[in-house]
């Protein structure tokens, strides 16, 4: 089989370091693998498969003779080299929110709608980090028909890059030790502190961040506007992991109602999901839980009382991995798989 040459476009960035690493572990076939930064960290040298590599700055020509870039460098970048790597016959697999939406541009989550990577026209991309994580989920239970979903997130600092780590971070010990502390990240202190505000604010009162959950919820799964999707999302002063509580109106099928045992055992049987639900036994998945590990674990699984048809669920994930490197990566190794990478 013929392989790729893979560039990855943002690879000193905290997400861009987790697809290197995925790639490796996912023992992605290539030709030949570069690394490109900012002029920032160009020069930095970084290893990869037992090989010593130089991070190279990027520029237009950077692409010449790539096949896929697997990217994570910011909307204003991908939006910047997008059509230089398509025009030189390259495809990227982005992790911005830069084409999201647009209509010639699938949005995928590997396992869920790998289908829609056959009308890639140069560019696939990767879901915001709470979608992704959801979508796994939803999946299996579409069968019974959706009527309404209500998320909740639980967002992790690292959703937000290396300054927002190192300011919950630097944060935390001003506060511990009573000195004052400056926020730039976060519009509030992020310390001992819950933030409910994720992106700028929309005219209907939403947040961007709730609002991508929303459309990019629709995109992937194709629910038609009659499905009524809200969120709130909000950031923790965690490090890493996203939560999610989740509660889902089904019209179900012949008017079934939908029971938590039915839920659990699809779930438990589903790609990327582990259940974790014995609260006799205090046993639930917490955010520490899903640190650097692949499933999305689910748990608290129960009969809604808000809902007639309804069910409500807890939901963790590593947002890192699985809400950004892991299902670029996965993309990767489907597109690749699929024959369907290059030009089209
Ligand atoms: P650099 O390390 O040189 O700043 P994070 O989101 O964790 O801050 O990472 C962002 C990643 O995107 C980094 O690898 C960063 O490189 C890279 N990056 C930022 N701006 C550009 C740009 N204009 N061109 C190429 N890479 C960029």
């Amino acid at each position: 089989m013929n392989k790729p040459n893979i560039a990855i476009l943002g690879a000193t960035g905290v997400v861009g370091r987790e697809i290197t690493q995925i790639v490796d572990e996912l023992k992605i076939e290539f030709n030949t693998i570069k690394f490109l930064s900012s002029p920032k960290s160009a020069g930095t040298k970084l290893e990869f498969q037992g090989k010593e590599y130089t991070v190279e700055e990027t520029t237009p020509d950077s692409f010449n003779g790539v096949d896929i870039v697997l990217a994570s460098a910011g909307s204003s970048t991908s939006q910047k080299y997008a059509p230089e790597i398509v025009k030189r016959g390259g495809m990227i697999i982005d992790n911005s929110s830069a084409f999201r939406m647009e209509k010639d541009v699938p949005l995928v989550i590997a396992g869920v709608n790998d289908e829609d990577l056959k009308w890639h026209k140069g560019i696939v991309a990767n879901p915001n980090c709470s979608t992704s994580q959801l979508m796994l989920v939803l999946k299996p239970l579409k069968k019974f028909g959706f009527k309404r979903i209500v998320v909740s997130t639980y967002q992790s600092v690292s959703g937000a890059g290396l300054a927002a780590i190192n300011e919950l971070r630097a944060d935390t010990e001003a506060n511990l030790k009573g000195e004052k502390f400056e926020n730039q990240c976060f519009k509030k202190p992020i310390s001992f502190n819950v933030i409910p505000q994720i992106d700028v604010f929309c005219e209907n009162g939403y947040t961007k961040e709730e609002m991508k959950v929303t459309n990019e919820t629709r995109k992937i799964l194709h629910l038609s506007d009659d499905v009524k999707i809200a969120c709130t999302a909000v950031r923790v002063p965690v490090f890493r992991g996203h939560s999610e509580a989740v509660d889902i109106e089904f019209l179900g099928v012949n008017g079934a109602k939908v029971t938590p045992e039915e839920v659990r055992s699809i779930l438990a049987e589903s790609f990327g999901i582990r259940v974790i639900d014995n609260p006799d036994n205090f046993e639930y998945p917490t955010t520490r839980d899903a640190e650097h590990v692949d499933p999305v674990f689910v748990g608290r699984i129960r009969k809604s009382l808000a809902f007639d048809n309804g069910i409500a669920l807890w939901c963790v994930a590593d947002n890192l991995r699985i809400g950004a490197a892991l299902n670029t990566v996965r993309i990767c190794k489907s597109v690749i798989d699929m024959g369907v990478w290059g030009q089209r």
